[in-house]
């Protein structure tokens, strides 16, 4: 099964006319979509909000339109509350899912009146002497061992530096009530990019039963749960993605088994989302300049590991199309490559595709998501722009590539 470019070979002909490769580009229609679709499968739970992990991709015009579809943000860090912020979310709209986090961010997420997720049980001192307590405050839960589905291990939660035990969370939520804490939520993020519908359900139900007991043993008033990131999309052609309206009946369910005999119909349900609602909607496109014929068949691209971290860090698959050849046989294996020194910048390793001549198109797949986030500058290398797809058909740079001024703007000697 094939993985379908959400443009044509002749729109990125146009495309690559005006900006120059390599590219993120995003498609505004499909972000649009997939908003709804979530909103669409929890519109049964009144409060629901969906907090987009700027972390995920951390560009303002996508935040406006995600914004636009009713969605806040989870920021992780300094800039990305301040990016929030100057996109026009207020606090409401804003959660700060961070860890290990140095004053000046607690600070500045209780200026702007984010929800302050703690990360640990001595973060309250840490923030009641830095920024004081607010009203309003998340804790972050990991139970430790694995999270499995059946006999399937998803996770291992147990080695993650995550979040609360369960006797610190029962402790964190006393010792915040008696510093005057009104509404209380709780968070967990217990496995990543799960593809199976299965995953928000069972740890909502683990959520929901602790949500009750912390209601009943410590007396709190838990307004809201949220599920954080997690839910997966199928990077390989030949999977099956997940079913959002599938997941939010799952989670609808567990709701009115757990939460409603509980008196606990009003909580909130919450998701902290990056991939599931960017990564299909990025490519990350790239033009063939190099073939290399030694113990294995190299095509070279002008994108490397800056642009797109996964599959040198992960590992992770990444599926390619080579534009206007797609109804060609996948005769040929090559390894793609980038040009970093490092023999792990390859996009595709042993890949079957059809011939690739140099100038062909490579669009590079479920790249919206930790993609250009995860970017770094080794060897020097320079980011590349961010090219908004509007749904109009027109495009919008909505990030410039780096120059090397940007590369050397921060070094003594050269700028300052
Ligand atoms: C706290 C938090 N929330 C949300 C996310 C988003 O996760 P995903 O992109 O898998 O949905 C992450 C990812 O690292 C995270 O750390």
């Amino acid at each position: 099964m094939a993985k379908v470019p959400f443009v044509t070979k002749e729109q990125l002909d146009e495309i690559v006319k005006k900006y120059p490769t390599p590219f993120h580009l995003y498609d505004e229609k499909g972000i649009r979509e997939t908003a709804r679709g979530l909103y669409k499968a929890f519109s049964w739970n009144k409060g629901f909000k969906e907090y987009f992990a700027v972390k995920a991709t951390p560009n303002p015009t996508i935040l406006k339109i995600l914004r636009e579809e009713g969605c806040g943000t989870d920021c992780s860090s300094l800039t990305e509350l301040m990016m929030s912020d100057r996109c026009g979310f207020d606090g409401s709209e804003i959660m700060f899912s961070s860890n290990d986090t140095p004053a000046e961010e607690f600070i500045l997420a209780k200026q702007l009146g984010a929800t302050i997720n703690l990360d640990d049980i001595t973060h309250i001192e840490f923030l009641k002497e830095c920024a004081g307590i607010p009203e309003k405050i998340s804790c972050r839960y990991n139970p430790g061992g694995v999270f499995a589905l059946g006999t399937d291990i998803m996770d291992n939660p147990g080695d993650a530096k995550y979040g609360m035990t369960t006797e610190q969370i029962f402790e964190a939520f006393k010792q915040l009530k008696e510093l005057g804490v009104k509404e209380f939520g709780i968070h967990s993020f217990l496995a990543s990019n799960t593809v199976t519908n299965e995953y928000y359900p069972t740890l909502a139900k683990q959520l929901f039963e602790l949500a009750v007991k912390l209601k009943e043993e410590v007396g709190v008033h838990i307004g809201f749960i949220n599920l954080s990131g997690g839910v997966g999309i199928p990077y390989l052609p030949d999977q099956t993605g997940n079913d959002i309206a599938v997941i939010g009946e799952g989670v609808h369910k567990v709701y009115d088994e757990v939460l409603v005999p509980a008196g606990m119909g009003d909580v909130k349900i919450f998701t902290e989302l990056g991939r599931y609602m960017l990564a299909p909607n990025g490519h990350l496109v790239t033009k063939a300049i190099h073939e290399k014929h030694t113990h294995k068949e190299y095509i070279g691209v002008d994108a490397c590991a800056v642009n797109l971290m996964r599959p040198a860090m992960y590992g992770a698959y990444h599926h390619i199309t080579v534009m206007g050849k797609e109804n060609e046989p996948a005769d040929h294996v090559y390894d793609i490559t980038g040009s970093l020194c490092e023999n792990n910048d390859k996009f595709a390793i042993d890949r079957k595709l059809p011939k690739i001549d140099m100038g062909d198109l490579l669009v590079i797949h479920d790249t919206g998501a930790h993609g250009f986030a995860m970017g770094y500058n080794y060897n020097g290398k320079l980011k590349s722009a961010e090219i908004l797809l509007k749904e109009d058909g027109t495009t919008e740079m909505i990030r410039r590539a780096e120059t090397p001024d940007d590369y050397f703007a921060t070094i003594k000697g050269f700028n300052f």
